[in-house]
């Protein structure tokens, strides 16, 4: 399938950039084929890092890499590279992650990887040696689904994932890490290796996973900022009981307790107003009995603020009235920071070739501030890093529901194409 590549402007790097006519149809291919890995009943979408359809996934990956005419090759934890050579050093990469939260959807992460591999691909079709070479990737892990830690694939690029985590993390089952990265064929000895040197810069497209673009009828977001974000898991102790036998004042209820430090999160981050975020969505009563008092009872915290400083004012304003809960029921407390992840700026010169790539094809943009996590607030502790955002109908994201039409895919792989040609060439 050859696609027609018009003579464009001038490209923002002063060289002539194409616009690139990447279809609607073949964005549907991608991204129905992509779905086909890890598609459940219901119509959502659960692939987990080193998990048999994660693996499935990444095989067809590669045939489409292949297909598309990439030097193709994966590093120690598994990320997946389609690569374009370029004449001097230095790579531009773009990609995203491959792996979804459970029952997620067809395009958070895997549209970021599909864009990027159509912009490569009709790169690629143009013939000619870039300046730069030209990297897409898939992204092993970044939704901290399977195991606790967070952005794999991202850190592994830059040296940052620690020995200790491959046998500290480990996932419902108690594989750890290493063992699920030894079972997919990744090198978790050698995860060093995975290490990059040659990266001078990281695009990244992504669905906009709220309603901003929708609203505003645009097809392309331009994104200024990433918030920030602290995950804890936090356990809560308190006394097996008698359901029948213990009035109710001498109890030391674990789970009423949890109840009402769940409230209190939600409270507070209503107290503290938008952009703050606090979120609870896994629970666990590990003693788990219809006629005994729970005694230990476990749940995450997502808390999210674009600001470092806030950031911990939400997590300390939790931690005290979670001890003052604790102190009623006289339950005992463990909070653990699993996550850590600071609000993230990115590149402005870098979105001003996003903004003339997009000018280039026809298309309005508005800027806008993500509420979501990303690759990309890795990367822009490393490189120059930009993000481009396409409407997720309804907002909708994280669930089945999930959705961005082909149209808007093709459009914003175009501006990707034509973003990474001027970088490139
Ligand atoms: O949670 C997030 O914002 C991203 O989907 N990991
Ligand atoms: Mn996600
Ligand atoms: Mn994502």
């Amino acid at each position: 399938m050859k696609e027609q590549v018009s003579a464009g402007n001038s490209a923002p790097g002063g060289g002539t950039s194409p616009a690139f006519s990447i279809t609607a149809e073949q964005m549907a291919a991608y991204v129905n084929g992509l779905g086909q890995f890890g598609a459940l009943e219901d119509g959502s979408i659960h692939r987990d890092v080193y998990d048999g359809a994660w693996l499935e996934a990444r095989k067809w990956l590669q045939e489409q890499m292949e297909e598309a005419g990439l030097a193709v090759h994966t590093d120690a934890v598994g990320n997946l590279f389609g690569r374009i050579q370029g004449r001097e050093d230095g790579t531009i990469l773009t990609g995203s992650h491959l792996d979804t939260v459970s029952r997620g959807g067809r395009f958070d992460g895997a549209l970021g990887i599909l864009a990027g591999l159509a912009a490569l691909r009709a790169i690629k079709q143009l013939d000619k040696l870039p300046r730069k070479s030209l990297e897409v990737v898939a992204l092993c892990e970044e939704e901290g689904g399977r195991f606790y830690g967070d952005f794999l694939g991202s850190r592994a690029v830059w040296g940052r994932v620690e020995v200790q985590e491959l046998d500290e993390l480990r996932d419902a089952r108690g594989i750890t890490l290493r063992q699920a990265m030894e079972l997919a064929d990744g090198l978790p000895g050698e995860i060093r290796a995975a290490e990059r040197t040659d990266i001078e810069s990281f695009i990244e497209l992504h669905i906009e996973q709220g309603p901003v673009l929708e609203k505003a009828k645009r097809k392309v977001g331009l994104v200024s900022d990433i918030t920030g974000l602290c995950v804890q898991t936090v356990r809560v102790s308190g006394q097996a009981d008698h359901a029948g036998t213990t009035p109710m004042e001498y109890r030391k209820d674990a789970l009423v307790g949890v109840s009402e430090m769940i409230l209190a999160a939600r409270r507070i981050a209503l107290d503290l107003g938008a952009p703050t975020v606090a979120t609870v969505g896994h629970l666990t009563v590990e003693s788990g009995a219809v006629n005994v008092v729970p005694e230990t009872v476990s749940f995450s915290l997502d808390a999210r603020h674009p600001d470092p400083a806030r950031l911990d004012a939400v997590t300390a304003r939790l931690g005290e009235a979670w001890m003052e809960i604790a102190g009623k029921y006289d339950l005992q407390l463990e909070i653990k920071t699993v996550q850590r992840t600071p609000g993230t700026q990115l590149d402005p010169d870098l979105t001003a070739v996003l903004a003339a790539a997009a000018d280039l094809n026809g298309v309005e943009t508005v800027n806008l501030t993500s509420g979501a996590g990303h690759d990309s607030q890795i990367m822009a502790q490393h490189v120059p890093t930009a993000m481009l955002f396409v409407p997720s109908v309804g907002g909708r994201s994280h669930s089945k529901d999930e959705f961005t039409s082909f149209e808007d895919c093709a459009t914003g792989s175009k501006v990707l194409a034509s973003a990474l040609h001027a970088l490139a060439y």
